[in-house]
């Protein structure tokens, strides 16, 4: 069928119904997909078809194959990696953006998704306690965030000992020395390598993953006129815990040093005042990553940089090489990595618009009170540890050995009404629950809790972690 024939209307009719039919059916089906990548590509179709097929017998189609291959992320029963539901009216909001098919690069041809967008940035940094004035970027996710603002962070610290990146590139430079914690997120590490900064060095933690002052101190004081990173974070990934901001913040500007955070879900803890302990001296960071796709609960992608000189964020991502710029208003391709993009912000905007200052700051502290009812449950169940201060949203646990663990776990993802994620801490194998959906409430914490004590009936009754088939 010729695309200029194609009906469009058919097709958004069914895909409405498909998509009332799976909000309603997947809070009570099993949380881990059930469908292979196999089955579903069979059912898609291996083979490109010579001709093509009516709107709504490729939307029915590509329901039939690929539903049974989706996890029920959104349930208030998943936990896996952080990942976090999807608030209806972001739901709602991201499918105009798709159904407008903005550009939101470019703000004269866009200024309707743009306001939308320069708005939410706004918001952010007010619910945030960010600088008002700081650069905000939209892109896909935490890791493009973190590159973003390390970006900025490289040839801010390389301009001020005369060297501009954007004229020279990276050989011959001084170099940059970049400092992150011994528990820092892979994706850091990622940005560092795509932005040519190479493997960082590592400054040790505590038990709970909580950047040492000390070590950090001797580790500036070993080169100090070196161009220098210093990388923190909010939101350890298996303890949730924060680094302590005040006095490392404080420590690397003395150095004259930039500080970037990575608080790809940790940020959010900035939302409500029962948490400020947490976040203290993290706003006088100079850059700052987060998601909105975890803990505010937007659609996937959405990753949020701020950077507090957005000047020096437009010199790094924007076309223009020369750090003052002579236009007065900023097109928003100038703050991120892509010229053309979907209007990725909008549904931050809806999301906030829908929970008001208030929400946001409820919306964190349910997730908080969760993560600490799951632990108190797991904590009472003979055969599991809770391994982690659970301060923020994540708790991490772990059984009498490591085989015992993985059993655990393989059992819980058979039964299938829970979905925590399989991980190795601090040299043990353990089970993560990070608790990230809007959607989990006090029925999802007594479920959760059950569903353990039931995976450890399970694997006692089959003779221990013997009988487990595989490392799930
Ligand atoms: C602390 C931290 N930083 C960065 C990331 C990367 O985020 P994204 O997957 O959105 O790129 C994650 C993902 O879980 C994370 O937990």
């Amino acid at each position: 069928m010729n695309a200029r024939q194609q009906p469009a209307d058919g097709a958004l009719e069914a895909v409405l119904g498909h998509a009332r039919r799976w909000l309603t059916v997947y809070p009570e089906r099993a949380v881990p997909a059930t469908g292979s990548a196999d089955d579903a590509a069979e059912r898609l179709g291996r083979q490109l078809a010579d001709h093509g097929a009516p709107t709504s017998e490729v939307v029915d189609r590509l329901v039939a194959a690929v539903e049974p291959g989706l996890m029920a992320s959104g349930s208030g029963r998943f936990y896996g990696w952080v990942m976090g539901g999807t608030l209806p009216a972001a739901l709602a909001a991201d499918w105009l953006v798709s159904v407008w098919d903005q550009n939101a690069g470019m703000r004269d041809s866009t200024p309707g998704v743009v306001a939308a967008e320069e708005i939410a940035a706004a918001w952010i940094l007010d619910v945030l306690s960010l600088p008002s004035d700081s650069g905000v970027g939209f892109v896909t996710g935490a890791t493009m965030a973190n590159f973003t603002c390390l970006a900025a962070a490289r040839d801010a610290v390389l301009a001020e000992r005369g060297w501009d990146v954007a004229q020279r590139g990276l050989v011959g430079s001084p170099g940059v020395r970049v400092l992150v914690g011994e528990e820092s997120h892979g994706s850091v590490e990622l940005a560092l390598r795509y932005l040519g900064l190479g493997v960082p060095d590592r400054i040790g933690a505590d038990e709970q993953g909580r950047m040492l002052p000390s070590e950090l101190e001797s580790a500036l004081a070993t080169a100090p006129d070196m161009p220098t990173v210093v990388c923190l974070q909010a939101g350890n990934i298996h303890s949730g815990a924060f680094d302590p901001f005040e006095s490392l913040v404080e420590m690397a500007h003395r150095a004259g040093a930039w500080v970037h955070v990575d608080g790809a879900f940790g940020l959010w803890a900035a939302a409500t005042p029962t948490l400020a302990h947490l976040t203290a001296g993290l706003g006088r960071a100079d850059s700052w990553a987060t998601d909105a796709h975890k803990t505010l609960n937007t659609p996937y992608d959405c990753g949020i940089a701020v950077v507090s000189d957005a000047a020096r964020m437009r010199a790094s991502m924007g076309i223009h090489a020369s750090y003052l710029l002579t236009a007065s208003t900023v097109d928003p391709y100038e703050l991120v990595p892509e010229l053309s993009r979907r209007a990725r912000g909008v549904p931050v905007w809806a999301a906030l618009a829908s929970l008001g200052r208030d929400g946001v700051a409820e919306l964190v502290e349910r997730l908080v009170a969760a993560a600490q009812a799951i632990a108190q449950g797991l904590g009472e169940l003979a055969g599991v540890t809770v391994l982690n201060d659970v301060v923020y949203s994540q708790v991490t646990c772990a059984c009498a050995s490591d085989a015992h663990t993985r059993a655990v776990f393989a059992a819980i993802l058979e039964e299938g009404v829970i979905m925590p994620s399989l991980s190795a801490w601090r040299e043990r194998v353990v089970i993560r629950f990070s608790v990230s959906s809007w959607r989990t409430g006090p029925d999802d914490v007594v479920a959760t809790v059950d569903a353990v004590a039931r995976a450890l009936s399970a694997v006692s009754s089959r003779g221990g972690e013997e009988s487990a088939s595989s490392p799930a």
